[in-house]
Parts: structure tokens; C-alpha cells; sequence
């Protein structure tokens, strides 16, 4: 998964559903979440990382609430998001994950990715609320308050 990374466009996201010929896309990715995985798991890099990205769903919640996604900028995969509609309350979407591969943050795209997917969660999961929870040793907080959530 070779980038260019002087060719990315911020402005430009788009999702890829995940679906069982791409995981090995979303792995690829999970290997430049290390720092990430480190912080939140305490290993580099979870053996089954994708198939969970992929599958995790809250027990007892239809599986076809679960939307996750590879995002694209240009040709190029620059991270991943997944989605949980309707939970844990009707109206309410629930942000799994939200990533982008480490070599490319900082330049925009984490942002540009969430305008994308509340897009997504507003207009095709008709989310009124968004929900997500932040393990307490990801030092990522300030990125949602800074500008998504206060
Ligand atoms: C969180 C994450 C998606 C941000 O992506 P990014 O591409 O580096 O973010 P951006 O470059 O779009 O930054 C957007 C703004 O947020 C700020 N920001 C980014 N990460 C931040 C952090 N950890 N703390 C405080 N502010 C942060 C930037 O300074 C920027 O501010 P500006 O608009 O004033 O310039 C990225 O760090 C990531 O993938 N982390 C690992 C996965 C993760 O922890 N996801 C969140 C849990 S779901």
C-alpha cells in the first residue's frame, strides 16, 4: 500500500464498505495503527484486529447496523471508520473507530474523515446523536473536543 503522500487530498474522503475480500486492506492499515494499538491494547498490533474491525457489533445488535468502512482519498486508503447505527439508542450512532494511518496524521485527514462519516451517520443512518467512548490511555480526547464534541 504504497502513497504518494504529496498527491492526498484532504477534502476528498470516501467509504469503502469493508466486506470479507477486503480485510486484508483494513490489516494492512491495522499495521500502521501501532502506536494506536499500543495505547489502547497494549501490543503493537492484535492478531484478529480486522476481523473485529469488521465483525464487533454489541451482543444482541442486528448485524446490519454495523457499517464499517476503508476511507479513500483519491486512490489511496488513508484509514478506516466504522459506524453502529441506532445504538445504544434509536437515533444514536456509535463510533467504533476512527483512524488514520499513522504516517499520513497531522495533515488534515482525521477531520476530513469525520465530516465525511457524520455525513454518513446524518444522511444515510439518520443519526440525530452521536455517541463514542475513548479508552482513558488514548491520548486522542483533544481531537474530538477540539471541534466534534464538547
Ligand atoms: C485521531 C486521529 C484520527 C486524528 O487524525 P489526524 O489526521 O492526525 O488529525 P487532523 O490532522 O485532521 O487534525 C484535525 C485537528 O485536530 C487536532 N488534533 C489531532 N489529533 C489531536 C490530539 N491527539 N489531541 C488534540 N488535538 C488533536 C489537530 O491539531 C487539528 O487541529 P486544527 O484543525 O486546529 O489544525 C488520529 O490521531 C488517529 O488515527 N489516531 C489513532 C486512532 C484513534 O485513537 N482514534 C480515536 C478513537 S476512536
Amino acid at each position: 500500500m504504497k502513497v504518494q503522500k504529496d498527491t492526498l487530498d484532504k477534502a476528498d474522503i470516501s467509504l469503502l464498505p469493508v466486506d470479507p475480500d477486503t480485510l486484508d486492506d483494513v490489516d494492512a492499515v491495522f499495521e500502521e495503527l501501532r502506536r494506536y494499538s499500543a495505547d489502547t491494547d497494549g501490543v503493537a498490533k492484535r492478531r484478529d484486529a480486522a476481523y473485529a474491525f469488521f465483525n464487533a457489533i454489541p451482543p444482541g445488535h442486528p448485524r446490519n447496523k454495523k457499517h464499517a468502512f476503508l476511507a479513500k482519498n483519491d486512490e489511496w486508503i488513508v484509514g478506516l471508520v466504522d459506524m453502529i447505527a441506532d445504538y445504544p439508542a434509536p437515533g444514536t450512532v456509535f463510533v467504533g473507530l476512527l483512524a488514520i494511518r499513522e504516517p499520513l496524521q497531522g495533515r488534515g485527514l482525521g477531520k476530513a474523515l469525520w465530516l465525511t462519516a457524520e455525513c454518513f451517520a446524518r444522511d444515510a443512518l439518520n443519526a440525530r446523536r452521536v455517541r463514542l467512548a475513548v479508552v482513558e490511555s488514548n491520548p486522542v480526547i483533544g481531537f474530538w473536543t477540539k471541534w466534534a464534541f464538547s
